[in-house]
Order: structure tokens, then C-alpha cells, then sequence
């Protein structure tokens, strides 16, 4: 993204003259105190929200600019964690992660082979039929990622994914996201969890109201690429 500027209506802006380059395949942690930006940063990727100023080109198409009418396709791309996108109670897993298949109108057949795919893949295939309320919080935040990538995105945006998670299942849910990405898709993880950014050793980005402060590669990573290890 290139200059990029968010305001909410009545308020100073959120984001101020961000410039961030992910690349395709890259692992990044958006990292920062309450309020500086990362949910916001996320939601104009999404095309959530729009921003106020600014150029973000997302596999080289400028969506900051983009119709309303070509959100649809944009999202077919993206795959979303976000905390105000809960699953559905009274449907069953297979049924919430076959919902993305559904809006981008995936005959329904092969819809479901793909959501069995998905659901292997997140270690879940034997929870299929049951309802989300049923499963621990470590599994309903599995769901959450099956659903996310079912459409298999290039892009997987989430934000704070381990939240309301013990250390042993946020260190499940971060090898998930971990094998997504070697897998090759690009990941970019909102979290304000230190512990969680010193264990993993990945490119993090730092913000602070609004400005972009910080850009570090993860050390190992840096010291493996100057063949010190
Ligand atoms: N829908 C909205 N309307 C108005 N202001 C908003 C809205 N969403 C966020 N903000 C404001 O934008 C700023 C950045 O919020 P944002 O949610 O992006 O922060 P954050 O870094 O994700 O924080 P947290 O760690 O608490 O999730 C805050 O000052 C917030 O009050
Ligand atoms: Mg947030």
C-alpha cells in the first residue's frame, strides 16, 4: 500500500501515510497497542472499509478505487479471521465452512468435497456434523480457518486468531497458520501478543497510532539468510 490515509467520519485518522509492501508468500505480524490501526489496516484490504487517501493494490489491481460491483471477485482471493465474522450456531461445521462456497455460488457437490478437503486439512474432518457450540475454542477457531481458506485464497488476513485462546491451542492455531503459508499462501496475523512474535521469528510490522514504526524481519530468518546457521 502506498500512502495510504483511513479517517472515520468525526474522528483524526486511524491510519496516516502507510506504505507496506507484502510480498506474495510472505508471513508478516502486524503488531501494536489498542487503537493503533491493525484491525483498520486489515478491513481496507478487505475492502471493508475504504480508505480516505491513498493507492493499495492488491495483486496489482488498485482496490482503494475499486467498484463496488468487483468487491465480490476481490474476496474470492482473501480469506478472513476476523472476530465480528462468528460462525453460525445452528448450522453445522461443514454447513459454516461450505457458507464462503455458497456466496461465490460453488455448485454444491463439489463444494463439498472441497469442505472435506478443508477440514482434513485443519484436523477436523470427524466434527463435520456438528454444531460449533459443541466444539472447544481451539476447534471453533480451526472452523473459523477452514472457512477462511475453502475458497483457497492467496491472501489469509486474520486478526488476533489465538484472542481468547490458552498458550496450547494458541500454539496450535499458529502452527495452522504456520503450514497455510508454507503451503503458500500469504498470511498477515493482527496480534499485540509479544510472546506469540518472539516465539514465531517472522517479518513484523509495528504500529502506533496510526504510523507505521517498525518493519523488522524475524531475526533467525535474517541470520539464516546470511548463512549463519
Ligand atoms: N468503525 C469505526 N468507526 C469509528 N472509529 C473507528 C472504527 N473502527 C476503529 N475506529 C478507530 O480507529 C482507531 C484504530 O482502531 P483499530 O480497531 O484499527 O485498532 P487496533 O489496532 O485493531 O486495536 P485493538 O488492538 O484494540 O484491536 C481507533 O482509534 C478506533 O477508535
Ligand atoms: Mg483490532
Amino acid at each position: 500500500m502506498f500512502h495510504v490515509y483511513k479517517a472515520y467520519p468525526g474522528d483524526p485518522p486511524s491510519l496516516s501515510d502507510i506504505n507496506l509492501h507484502v510480498r506474495k508468500g510472505e508471513f508478516v505480524f502486524l503488531t501494536g497497542p489498542s487503537g493503533a490501526g491493525k484491525t483498520t489496516l486489515l478491513k481496507l484490504v478487505f475492502c471493508a472499509e475504504k480508505a480516505t487517501k491513498g493507492q493499495i493494490l492488491v495483486g496489482g489491481r488498485n482496490i482503494a478505487r475499486i467498484r463496488e460491483s468487483a468487491i465480490p471477485y476481490l474476496r474470492r482471493n482473501i480469506g478472513v479471521v476476523f472476530q465480528d465474522f462468528k460462525l453460525l450456531p445452528h448450522r453445522t461445521v461443514a454447513d459454516n465452512v461450505a457458507f464462503t462456497l455458497d456466496v461465490v455460488g460453488m455448485p454444491r457437490r463439489e463444494g463439498m468435497a472441497r469442505v472435506t478437503q478443508v477440514l482434513k486439512q485443519v484436523g477436523l474432518e470427524h466434527k463435520a456434523g456438528s454444531l460449533p457450540l459443541r466444539l472447544s475454542g481451539g476447534e471453533q477457531q480451526r472452523v473459523v480457518i477452514a472457512r477462511a481458506l475453502v475458497n483457497d485464497p492467496t491472501i489469509l488476513l486474520a486478526d488476533e486468531p489465538t484472542g481468547n485462546l490458552d498458550p496450547a491451542l494458541t500454539v496450535e492455531i499458529m502452527d495452522l497458520l504456520c503450514a497455510v503459508n508454507v503451503r503458500g499462501t500469504t498470511v498477515v496475523v493482527a496480534t499485540h501478543d509479544a510472546s506469540l512474535i518472539a516465539r514465531y521469528d517472522k517479518r513484523t510490522v509495528r504500529l502506533e497510532r496510526g504510523l507505521i514504526v517498525a518493519d523488522q524481519d524475524g531475526a533467525k530468518a535474517a541470520r539464516r539468510m546470511a548463512g549463519a546457521e
